[in-house]
This record gives structure tokens, sequence and C-alpha cells, in this order.
């Protein structure tokens, strides 16, 4: 099932509305993480710098043909050998991936379905104990050029109340300028 009001706009339009490496310098993206797994590449935006940055791989899914298809044929620089972009319904599907095994999961711009627990838990089972989720979206508490209606947005503090129950600790909200804000989830070591 695709997300509700997960489509995107033209390209340059969507890449000129985030500071990239801003929001993966606040989620500490770099060079100490391996694996990763991002729910939905679309154009690619965030997987390319994620690449370009990581130790590992980028395991990519996205529901829409068109957006793996992007995807890989920017991934085709000899500098990004360690992108796997694939056509995948993640709601329906999970990501495919064994448990434990990712750093990172990507929950970017994606969580407003309106039955975030599941993708929240999927994106938690398949990183390792003290891995991390990391989540971006658009602020619902300032006029926003894009984004799906305010009503559905997750705000901060609703990322948190679902992560708890998951064995996920929240750290503190990152403001992601100009309109998103962040916050990382860490998954508790195992007791
Ligand atoms: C709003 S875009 C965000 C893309 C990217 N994460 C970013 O922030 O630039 C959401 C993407 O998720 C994809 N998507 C929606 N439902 C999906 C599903 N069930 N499985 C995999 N991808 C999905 C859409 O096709 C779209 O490319």
């Amino acid at each position: 099932m695709k997300v509700p009001d997960s489509g995107m706009p033209e390209e340059a339009y969507w890449e000129s509305l985030f500071d990239v490496p801003l929001v993966l310098d606040r989620l500490g993206v770099d060079g100490t993480v391996r694996d990763v797994a991002e729910f939905g590449c679309g154009y690619g935006t965030f997987t390319l710098p994620v690449a370009g940055r990581i130790a590992g791989t980028v395991f990519t899914y996205d529901i829409d043909p068109l957006m793996v298809e992007r995807t890989r044929r920017r991934a085709k620089d000899p500098r990004l050998p360690n992108v796997q972009a694939a056509l995948r319904d993640v709601i329906a599907d999970g990501f495919g991936l064994p448990a434990d095994g990712c750093d990172a999961s990507l929950l970017f711009n994606i969580l407003h379905f309106p039955d975030p627990q599941v993708l929240l838990a999927e994106a938690a089972r398949i990183i390792r104990p003290g891995g991390r989720v990391l989540v971006i979206h658009w602020r619902s508490d300032i006029p926003t050029p894009r984004g799906p209606d305010i009503a559905v947005r997750p705000r901060y503090e609703q990322v948190c109340a679902l992560a708890d129950p998951l064995g996920l600790s929240a750290g503190p909200a990152l403001d992601l300028p100009p309109w998103h804000f962040g916050v990382v989830l860490t998954k508790e070591p195992r007791r």
C-alpha cells in the first residue's frame, strides 16, 4: 500500500526544500555508520549523500518504479557502489532484511502513515541493539511550502510516544531548517 499523500513534486523543487548536509550532520550520519536501510528513496535525495558518508551499504526501497529507476541512475557514479535500490512495498512486505543487521534505518518524510507504529516497528526490527531509527518530517508549527495535511503530520511528542513501547529511546527534537524537525531513536540493548 502506498503511503497516502507520499507523491513527489518535480525533483529540483523537492531538493530545494532541504539542507541535506545539515540534516545528515545533525542526525549523526557519518563514517562510523555501516549498513543503512531507507523507506522510500524518492529521487535519492538523501540516499546518495548518505551513501557518500557511511562505511557500509544503503539498502533503499520504493513502491514507485520511477523513483527506484531514478535513484539507481544517480547512483551509477563509480564513487557510490554502495547503493542497492529495489522496488518494494515496505508496508506490505517489510524491508526483507534480517533482524538486528543495520546500524540505522531512515524514515524521512514518511511517518504520516495512518498506522505509524507498523513502520516504526519494522524500522526497529532491522537495526542492531544500539542502532538508530532516524526520523525527519515536516514541521506542524510553521507554514511549510509542501508536506501532507497538518492533521496527519507526526509531531515530535507523538514520535516519542510511539517509539517508547518499541524499546526505542528518543533523543531531543532536532531543528532541521528550513522546514523540518528530526529525532534519533536509539534501540535499547537487550536486557
Ligand atoms: C514523500 S517521498 C520521500 C522520499 C525520500 N524519503 C525523501 O525524503 O526525499 C515518499 C516516498 O515513499 C514512497 N512510498 C510510499 N509508500 C511506500 C511503500 N508502501 N513502500 C515503499 N515506498 C513507498 C513513495 O513512492 C515516495 O517516493
